[in-house]
This record gives structure tokens, C-alpha cells and sequence, in this order.
């Protein structure tokens, strides 16, 4: 897996010695809201030991599921995802779904934009096609994290999840 590095962020691997980073984030309400078709937040520990197996296994030499650390301190920040994307029933897709999901004692500092910008840079430079962006049409934070990386909003879309989403493509 590659490790990106960015002015103020290291993006790498994930350990199992993050879980208890992992669990405290995903325990939570704000952060889990607004991911996936049916966001319900972790209840134990042993959840947050197998999301880390899961990203983990996920071996590809482009996708990937980092880990968001600040370099001066090691402080672990959230998540970056690279990853497939699921299409909507009926629909044969094979896109890649960029993801940004930060503790919240990190948001407001530009971070998640910041290792965003890395991680697409990187997937588009190793020959990815197509990156795409959803998110909940509320979820007005997320919207601006795809638009300050240069995402164009396609408005809503029901191609991904069996949601309606709101749909980001990279350039
Ligand atoms: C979506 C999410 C990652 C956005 O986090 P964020 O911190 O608002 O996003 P950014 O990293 O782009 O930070 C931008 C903010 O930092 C501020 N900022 C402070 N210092 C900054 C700096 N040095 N550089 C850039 N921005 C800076 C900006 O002004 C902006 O603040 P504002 O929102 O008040 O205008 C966060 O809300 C989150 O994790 N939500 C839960 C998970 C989720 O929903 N993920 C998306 C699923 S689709």
C-alpha cells in the first residue's frame, strides 16, 4: 500500500493498535449519519478490530483505505477511502468512490480536504478512470470537501447504493 504524505498529513495503513481511534469515531452519531445505505453507529470494540481487518485485506495496488495521521504529532485524524464503488441494482458499474470520514476534533482545519486532494491525485496519476463522490444531499460539509478538490457536482443520482445521492465526478 502507499503511503502519501502531504504538507501536514501522513495518509498510511491501518494497524489493529488503531482500533481504539476506530471505535471512538465510528461509535458516533455525526460521524456515521450520513455513511452508507443504513448508517448504525459501532457498538464494541471487536467491531472497530474487524472494520480494520476488513480495510486491511482489501489489497489493490490503487485502492486503498488509509489512515489519516497529522505528521507532527502522529495524532490519528479519521479515514480515506479509495475504493469500489457499489452500484444500484440492475446497474454493471466498476467506479471507484472517493470518501473522507474525519473525527470530529479534527474537523474545521482544511484535513479532510487536504488528504483528499492527495489521495485522488495519486488514483488519478495511477491510472484510475473514473472517481466519483456521493453523499447524502444533506450532508452539505461533505459536498464542500468534493467541490474544494475539484469534483463537479452532477446533482442527484440513484446510480450508487439504491440511494439518491448526491454525485461528484473528479475531472
Ligand atoms: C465531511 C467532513 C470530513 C468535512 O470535514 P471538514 O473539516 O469540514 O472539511 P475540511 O477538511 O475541508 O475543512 C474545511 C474547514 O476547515 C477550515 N480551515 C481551518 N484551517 C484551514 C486550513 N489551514 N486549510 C483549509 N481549511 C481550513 C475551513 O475554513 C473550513 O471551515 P468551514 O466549514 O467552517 O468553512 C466531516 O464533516 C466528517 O467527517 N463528517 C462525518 C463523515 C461524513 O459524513 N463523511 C462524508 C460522507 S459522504
Amino acid at each position: 500500500m502507499r503511503t502519501l504524505t502531504t504538507e501536514r498529513l501522513t495518509l498510511r495503513p491501518w494497524h489493529l493498535d488503531d482500533a481504539d481511534f476506530v471505535f471512538d469515531m465510528y461509535a458516533r452519531d455525526e460521524v456515521q449519519r450520513y455513511l452508507g445505505r443504513n448508517p448504525t453507529v459501532l457498538q464494541h470494540r471487536e467491531q472497530a478490530v474487524a472494520t480494520i481487518e476488513r480495510w486491511t485485506a482489501l489489497a489493490h495496488p490503487i485502492r486503498h483505505i488509509w489512515a489519516i495521521e497529522r505528521t507532527a504529532d502522529g495524532h490519528l485524524l479519521g479515514t480515506l477511502l479509495l475504493k469500489p464503488i457499489p452500484a444500484s441494482q440492475g446497474l454493471e458499474l466498476n467506479d471507484t468512490e472517493i470518501g473522507w470520514h474525519l473525527h470530529p476534533d479534527a474537523w474545521g482545519h482544511g484535513y479532510a480536504t487536504e488528504a483528499a486532494r492527495a489521495a485522488l491525485e495519486f488514483g488519478l496519476a495511477a491510472g484510475l478512470t473514473k472517481v466519483v463522490a456521493v453523499t447524502y444531499p444533506e450532508n452539505t460539509a461533505s459536498q464542500a470537501v468534493a467541490t474544494r478538490i475539484g469534483m463537479r457536482c452532477l446533482g442527484l443520482s440513484s446510480a450508487y447504493y439504491d440511494l439518491d445521492c448526491m454525485l461528484f465526478e473528479a475531472p
